[in-house]
């Protein structure tokens, strides 16, 4: 069976989940927050090498302050509990976003996640975190523009490669599948450039409901589809025939 070798997941549906219960928001933000683990043991269970998932989008931003500021609670208690363990079970932790916008205690604990688990090779896990598709497609074009401004690149050296290598996630394969929770059926502006070709999936299951066989579900699936790159058929088969 063909295993994604990166799996990009929203995680989506927590205030949902909770109003179902007649329960604030943030009590399904900490009911996801046990999803997260589950997800992170089944990927290392199932051998695929890198997970990321989206946490908080820079829209996210704009929701009541009192939701906001209970996200950053968990986010650094979660910071505070998680990492040792995934340090433990030979998880690389790397935070993808606008770090900038967090606050300092936040910003210290993702440096020292990322420094702590930095030689860990089982699973690449990567939080996107006041993340954009947008921004960081804005932020790779503005990268490139200071080259051709300092003379060290030319207009025409821009191209699908070297812009590639200025996104975030540019050492790691491009998702193979994108999963999200909730039953809503689109991107809310996550890894815009990186999903291009990604296999898409989609499920109506809350994610503090999420459970082990619903991840299965969607391997099942992945493992099932042909992925044609803009190929026909035929030659699809004639290349893994050769390879
Ligand atoms: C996803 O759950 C978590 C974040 C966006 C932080 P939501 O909070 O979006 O849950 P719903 O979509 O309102 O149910
Ligand atoms: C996407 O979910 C972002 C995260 C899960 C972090 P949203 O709940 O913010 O997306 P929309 O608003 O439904 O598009
Ligand atoms: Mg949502």
């Amino acid at each position: 069976m063909t295993i994604p070798r990166h799996l990009a997941v929203i995680m989506d549906g927590n205030g949902r989940w909770a109003a179902r219960r007649r329960r604030p928001r943030i009590i399904g933000h900490r009911a996801g927050a046990r999803a997260v683990n589950l997800c992170i043991d089944f990927c290392l269970e199932r051998g695929i090498a890198a997970l990321t998932l989206f946490a908080f989008s820079s829209e996210n931003w704009g929701r009541p302050e009192e939701e906001v500021g209970a996200l950053m609670k968990l986010f650094l208690n979660a910071l505070e509990r998680e990492v040792v363990e995934l340090h433990r079970r030979g998880v690389r932790v790397r935070f993808i976003g606008e770090r900038g916008r967090f606050g300092a205690q936040i910003r210290e604990r993702m440096q020292a996640a990322e420094a702590q688990t930095a030689g860990n090779t089982r699973l690449a896990l990567n939080i996107a975190a006041s993340y954009g598709g947008r921004q960081d497609i804005a932020a790779a074009a503005r990268s490139l523009a200071h080259d051709v401004a300092e003379g060290r690149i030319q207009p025409d050296d821009i191209d699908e490669a070297l812009f590639a290598s200025r996104v975030a996630l540019a050492d790691l394969p491009p998702p193979d599948l994108f999963i999200r929770t909730g039953g809503d059926t689109r991107i809310s502006n996550f890894l815009l450039w990186q999903l291009a070709y990604t296999e898409l999936w989609f499920t109506d299951t809350l994610w503090p409901e999420l459970d082990a066989a619903t991840l299965s579900l969607a391997l099942d699936d992945f493992a099932r589809r042909e992925r044609r790159f803009g190929l026909t058929g035929d030659q699809v088969a004639d290349l893994e025939t050769s390879a």
